[in-house]
Parts: structure tokens; C-alpha cells; sequence
């Protein structure tokens, strides 16, 4: 029996590469997935992590997709609101940090 191959409706990237990984990438992830499963939302929301996105000066780095809404310089605190305004109050993507 094969499992069935199940894609999320958002997926949350966060940049685990090491200099990301160093400043909070990892922490940051972490965070997030305890926040979707508090939310129930296990399935439709994901956390990938990433090697480096080439944009190591600005770590750490994460996206929303697939609004493609990029975040840089995040700290966890900073993570965990953009998880509130994104995913739970579904603010439109306009806005960039
Ligand atoms: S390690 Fe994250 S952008 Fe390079």
C-alpha cells in the first residue's frame, strides 16, 4: 500500500542554511510548526526548511507561498505575528517586510 501524495494549501519557507541557522532559522521554524499545530492546521499548512537563498546578509530569511510574501531580519517574536496576520487573520499579501 502506497501513501497518498498530499500537498499543503500554503507552505511556509524558512532559510535553515547556516548563516539563517546561526541567527534564528531554526528556532524560527520550530516556532512556527508548534503555532499550526496549535491551529489544527497540520496538513494544509507546511514548514519546509531551506538550504541558503542567496540572501545571507539579510538572515534569517523565510516566504509565504504562495503569496510570495518574504520576510528577512525575522526574529521569532516577529515570525509568530506574521503567522497570526497571514495564516490565521488571512491578510493579503500586499505588504513586504
Ligand atoms: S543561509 Fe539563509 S540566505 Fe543564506
Amino acid at each position: 500500500m502506497s501513501k497518498s501524495f498530499n500537498t499543503p494549501d500554503k507552505v511556509i519557507y524558512v532559510c535553515t542554511g547556516s548563516k539563517c541557522k546561526k541567527k534564528g532559522g531554526k528556532d524560527n521554524g520550530k516556532a512556527l510548526r508548534s503555532l499550526i499545530k496549535e491551529a489544527g492546521l497540520k496538513g494544509s499548512v507546511e514548514v519546509v526548511k531551506t538550504e541558503c537563498t542567496d540572501r545571507c546578509d539579510f538572515a534569517p530569511v523565510m516566504s509565504f507561498q504562495p503569496e510570495n510574501v518574504w520576510m528577512h531580519h525575522v526574529t521569532e517574536q516577529q515570525a509568530k505575528q506574521a503567522f497570526e496576520d497571514k495564516i490565521l487573520k488571512k491578510t493579503p499579501p500586499a505588504e513586504k517586510f
